[in-house]
């Protein structure tokens, strides 16, 4: 895919991706495998849709990879689910590091193991710097736990005096979710079929555009990455006004 075609004239910051990556356990049952195969294979298409993602020229890619709800998910799966993760950073960093990508993280880090999170820090802070790719990963996060966390703390800033509650606006408040220096996700993309958002960047998402892709995870492959791009790029963003070819 031609890299302009991705930053259309009227459209310049069309840049930032989010995915709810979902569909791995019905790829695993759908082959009689384990549900951790499917996991494991749904990293496989993570590396994949990294490359893709710098290659197309995407500044900000943001991936959901364990919600506040998976907790009611069988332990078992669950320890799968951050073995996959310790092994994803200690394997890639070195090479994401070199590709220039700045990883972040957004959740909370309450219930995880201090090793794990000593890594995430790691990749975190050994990144820092970098300027191409933004990835980051959606981990142990809940857009309403992250939207009440930021009230939370934005309540002790009004009781501290540190800011006056005729002040709260929209940009302000944007300032104390997790995402504070990040732009808003131009497209969502949500794989498996499923409609929903499965509380994932609730107030993110506001004017962001939709696709539903109907394959798994695993299955996500670079066609139908620009497949949805390509959705994107033939949609009208509006942003409650009137069209801008129509007022052009
Ligand atoms: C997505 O695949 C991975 C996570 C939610 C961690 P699922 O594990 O949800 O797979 P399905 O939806 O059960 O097929
Ligand atoms: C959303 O998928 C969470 C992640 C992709 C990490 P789920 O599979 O957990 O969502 P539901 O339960 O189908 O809504
Ligand atoms: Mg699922």
């Amino acid at each position: 895919m031609d890299k302009r075609a991705w930053h259309p004239a009227e459209n310049p910051t069309a840049c930032h991706v989010a995915i709810i990556m979902d569909g791995n356990g019905r790829w695993a049952a759908e082959r009689g495998l384990p549900r951790t195969e499917g996991h494991r294979q749904g990293v496989e298409a993570v590396r994949r849709t990294v490359e893709a993602a710098r290659e197309l020229g995407i500044t900000h890619l943001t991936l959901f990879s364990f919600s506040s709800e998976n907790w009611s998910r069988p332990r078992q799966e669950i320890n799968d689910l951050f073995g996959l993760l310790r092994r994803f950073i200690r394997r890639d960093l070195a090479d994401l590091h070199n590709n220039n990508i700045r990883i972040r993280v957004i959740g909370t880090r309450a219930g995880i193991e201090r090793d794990l999170l000593r890594l995430i820090d790691d990749a975190v802070e050994l990144t820092k710097n970098n300027t191409g790719l933004n990835l980051t990963i959606a981990f142990n996060y809940g857009a309403r736990d992250e939207i009440a966390r930021a009230a939370r703390k934005l309540a002790e800033d009004v009781q501290s005096g540190a800011v006056a509650a005729t002040d709260v606006t929209p940009e302000g408040f944007a300032a104390y979710l997790d995402t504070a220096d990040l732009p808003d996700p131009d497209l969502l993309i949500r794989t498996s079929g499923e409609q929903r958002l499965s509380n994932f960047l609730l107030w993110q998402l506001a004017y962001s555009e939709f696709v539903f892709v109907d394959v798994y995870w695993p299955d996500f492959s670079r066609e139908v990455f620009e497949a949805a791009i390509a959705e994107y790029q033939r949609r009208s963003r509006r942003f409650g006004g009137t069209s801008v070819r129509s007022t052009a």
